[in-house]
C-alpha cells in the first residue's frame, strides 16, 4: 500500500550502504519527524519523599524520580534537573559523588562533616552548599542528618556526558553557612524592592561563576521570602523550578491554577513556562528555596521571564 501523507512514513533507510557508517543513517521528512509527543511536567508538590526521608529509617537516598510520568530513561524530576533528599544516620557515611556538572545541598537538619576532594567542611541546619560532580565527597553525620539537593544530573544523562574535574572543572566546592546566609539576607532586607524586582532574595553565587551571577554554569539558586500575609505575582519563565518550603505557615503556590500547599520540606516542582505565584497566608515570614534551570536559558537568550 502506498503512503501519500508524508506525515504516515515510517523512517527512511539508506538503500546500499557500502560500510557500516552509512548503515547507520536514518532519514525523516517535515511532515513525520516532530510528531513525537513527550508527556508534559506535571505541576506537583512532593510530599512522599521527604515524610519519608525525615523518618530516619537508615542511611540513603530518596529521589524525587518522576522518569515513569515523564518517559524518561534515567532518574529525573524535571527533564534536566533530580531533586533528591539524603538521610546519613549518625556515626554513617553516604557517598555523594555525583555524575552532574554540580549539585545544591540544604542540610535540613543534624550535624555533620562533608569531605570533597581534599577539602572538608562542618556542616549544621540550615547550610547551604554547592558539589561539583564527579569529585569524591562523602557525608558523615555526628547527628543523624537529612539534606535536600538538586542537580543536573539528568542533562548529563541525557547527553551521556560526564563531568570535567581539576582545574578546568565548571564549579569548585563551596559553603554558605546559615548564619552567613541570614546576614547576607538581613543586608538585602535593608534595601528597598522595585516594580522589576520580586519581593526580597538572596541570590547565590561563587567565585568562579561570579561574572554570571549564577551558582553553575546552568543552575541559579535564590532564597525567596515572602512577608507575612503577601504573594508574589503570577508570572512565568522558560527555565523550570524546584522549590523547597522552607518556612510558610500557612503557605501555598498556584501553578497552572492548580493550589500547591506547602507542607515542612515538600519540593515544588514549577514546569517550564507554567504561570505560578507563591502566598504566604501566614503571620510569620515565608522562605523557600529556588532550584532553577536558568543558567541554561540565560545563555541562550530564552528565558522568557513576563508577569501577568
Ligand atoms: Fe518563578
Amino acid at each position: 500500500m502506498t503512503i501519500n501523507d508524508m506525515a504516515e512514513m515510517p523512517v527512511q533507510l539508506p538503500r546500499a550502504p557500502k560500510n557500516e557508517a552509512e548503515g547507520r543513517g536514518r532519514y525523516f521528512n517535515s511532515g513525520n519527524a516532530f510528531n513525537i509527543k513527550l508527556p508534559p511536567v506535571p505541576p506537583r508538590i512532593l510530599r512522599d519523599e521527604p515524610a519519608k526521608a525525615m523518618a530516619k529509617t537508615a542511611t540513603g537516598w530518596v529521589l524525587c524520580d518522576l522518569s515513569d510520568e515523564l518517559d524518561c530513561p534515567f532518574p529525573a524530576t524535571t527533564p534536566l534537573m533530580l531533586a533528591r533528599y539524603a538521610t546519613v544516620l549518625a556515626g554513617e557515611t553516604l557517598d555523594t559523588t555525583l555524575n552532574c556538572t554540580a549539585s545544591i545541598w540544604y542540610m535540613i537538619e543534624g550535624s555533620a562533616t562533608l569531605t570533597v576532594g581534599n577539602e572538608t567542611a562542618e556542616l549544621g541546619k540550615g547550610d547551604v552548599f554547592l558539589l561539583p560532580g564527579g569529585v569524591a565527597s562523602q557525608i558523615n553525620a555526628s547527628e543523624t542528618a537529612v539534606f535536600w539537593a538538586v542537580g543536573n544530573d539528568p542533562q548529563l544523562a541525557f547527553e551521556k556526558a560526564a563531568p570535567i574535574t581539576g582545574s578546568e572543572a565548571a564549579t569548585g566546592f563551596v559553603h554558605y553557612p546559615a548564619d552567613e546566609i541570614e546576614h547576607q539576607l538581613d543586608v538585602v532586607y535593608q534595601r528597598d524592592a522595585n516594580d522589576t524586582t520580586s519581593g526580597h532574595a538572596l541570590i547565590f553565587s561563587a567565585a568562579q561563576t561570579e561574572a554570571s551571577r549564577n551558582i553553575a554554569p546552568t543552575l541559579t539558586l535564590s532564597l525567596n521570602t515572602l512577608k507575612p500575609h503577601s504573594f508574589q505575582p503570577p508570572h512565568k519563565h522558560n527555565s523550570a523550578a524546584l522549590t523547597l518550603a522552607v518556612a510558610g505557615d500557612p503557605a501555598y503556590s498556584m501553578v497552572d491554577d492548580q493550589q500547591c500547599d506547602w507542607s515542612p520540606w515538600a519540593t515544588l516542582l514549577t514546569p517550564a513556562a507554567a504561570k505560578h505565584s507563591h502566598h504566604n497566608d501566614g503571620d510569620t515570614r515565608a522562605e523557600f528555596l529556588i532550584v532553577q534551570d536558568g543558567g541554561l536559558y540565560y545563555h541562550a537568550r530564552t528565558m522568557g521571564f513576563e508577569f501577568y
